[in-house]
């Protein structure tokens, strides 16, 4: 069992005009991780930020870089996001045909290796890699794009990733991401996630970043809901 709940704050619905601001005030917030999401224009549709962001990340915090690689071939990159600071890297199973030499290489280079499932992707997919994964990412959107609504089937599914765990005895983060809000956090907490990605509800929070995170951080911990 991990004990507090994990926020990793995905720079995705940042404005990137100030995106070191943005970073700093997810930190000031209490985001516990900084979460920057690669798509490539062929795995996803959306092309989005590489190496250099990450780079940039890393000056602007020294929090850990969660960095999801929604892109095809993520073998040919994992050097290239090691030296740019990235302290975990998570591929689509989807996008390996060699997950496990993927997965093995990632910590080979000295990085926390991750591994997320799209919606129509059973848990089962990760059986046979789980001791080497440090997380285990379930999309509860389709990835492409943040502010989209969570998918309800996610939740039976989380709690399949979490019998997985359990019945391994392994220590993996079992992480969400797609949809997370002050209501769908709880209810995925409640089906068995303990890290939990969210871009729209931090960066674009009507009171700011600082009250996103805080907002979620009560609704995962209701003990500081007076505080
Ligand atoms: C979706 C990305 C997510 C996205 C989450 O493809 O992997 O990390 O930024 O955005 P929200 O929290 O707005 O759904
Ligand atoms: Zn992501």
């Amino acid at each position: 069992m991990h004990g507090r709940s994990i926020l990793s704050a995905s720079i995705l619905a940042a404005d990137f005009t100030d995106l070191g601001g943005a970073v700093r005030a997810a930190e000031s917030g209490g985001a516990d991780w900084i979460h920057i999401d690669v798509m490539d224009g062929h795995f996803v549709p959306a092309l989005t930020m590489g190496p250099v962001v990450v780079e940039a990340c890393r000056r602007a915090t020294r929090l850990p870089l969660d960095v999801h690689l929604m892109v095809e071939h993520p073998e040919t990159l994992l050097a290239a996001f090691r030296d740019a600071g990235s302290d975990a890297l998570t591929v689509h199973v989807e996008a390996c045909p060699h997950l496990y030499r993927t997965l093995e290489t990632i910590r080979d280079l000295g990085m926390k290796p991750g591994a997320a499932l799209n919606p129509g992707t059973p848990v089962s997919a990760l059986e046979e890699v789980l001791p080497l994964l440090d997380r285990i990412l379930v999309m509860s959107v389709n990835p492409g794009a943040y502010g989209q609504p969570f998918l309800e089937s996610s939740l039976s599914k989380l709690t399949r990733a979490r019998g997985l765990r359990e019945a391994a005895g392994s220590d993996v983060w079992i992480e969400v991401d797609g949809g997370i809000t002050p209501e769908t956090a709880g209810r995925a907490a409640a089906a068995g996630a303990e890290a939990f990605v969210a871009a729209h509800a931090i960066f674009q929070h009507p009171q700011g970043i600082e009250a996103g995170v805080q907002s979620l951080r009560r609704a995962l911990e209701p003990s500081l809901a007076s505080a």
